[in-house]
């Protein structure tokens, strides 16, 4: 009895690749590319200091936004969408969508891992510092991140 498939593939069955050796590779190289990409955000994270530190360059940035009632509101306004899900409703840290095992920033208290002056937490913001700590540079204008830069400084005041 002729086998359905025999006049379609014409190779052999032996020699017919069977579909796992193809899937295999691929998805090995899958892989690998997405090892790569983490090991590449990993080797950044890891250049950037866990502990308390300072950018003298990014402390030189001046706040070009008062920190009037409308740019707080503004700012709060923004927090709410993009950050109160990691640093909590209230700036606390407590928010629970961390999702690379990074420690979301407390804002209430004095700690500035990363410096802070206004412009050395606009940089954190525009810029990103970890997996987790990614830059906003893409999804807010410059204003946008002093109003979220004096909103958040706003919280270890209350
Ligand atoms: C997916 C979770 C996540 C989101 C969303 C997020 N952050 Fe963060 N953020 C972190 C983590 C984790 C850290 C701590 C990074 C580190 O290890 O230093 C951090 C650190 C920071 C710091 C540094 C504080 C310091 O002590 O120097 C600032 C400022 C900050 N975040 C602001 C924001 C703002 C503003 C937004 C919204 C536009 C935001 N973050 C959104 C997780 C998040």
């Amino acid at each position: 009895m002729r086998r359905r498939n025999e006049h379609v593939n014409p190779l052999p069955h032996h020699r017919r690749i069977p579909f796992r050796f193809l899937a295999g590779p691929a998805a090995a190289a899958l892989a690998l590319a997405g090892a790569l990409l983490i090991a590449a955000v990993a080797v950044g994270a890891q250049e950037h200091p866990a502990e308390a530190h300072q950018h003298a360059d990014a402390q030189a940035l001046e706040n070009p936004v008062e920190p009037t009632r409308e740019s707080l509101v503004a700012g709060r306004q923004r927090y709410v969408f993009l950050c109160r899900q990691c640093h909590g409703n209230r700036g606390a840290g407590d928010g629970d969508m961390s999702h690379a095992g990074g420690i979301p920033s407390d804002f209430t208290d004095d700690v500035w891992t990363h410096g802070g002056s206004d412009g050395e937490i606009f940089t954190v913001i525009k810029e990103g510092v970890t997996a987790d700590m990614q830059g906003y540079a893409n999804q807010l204008r410059d204003e946008d991140i002093w109003n979220l830069v004096n909103y958040i400084k706003s919280l270890s005041r209350d």
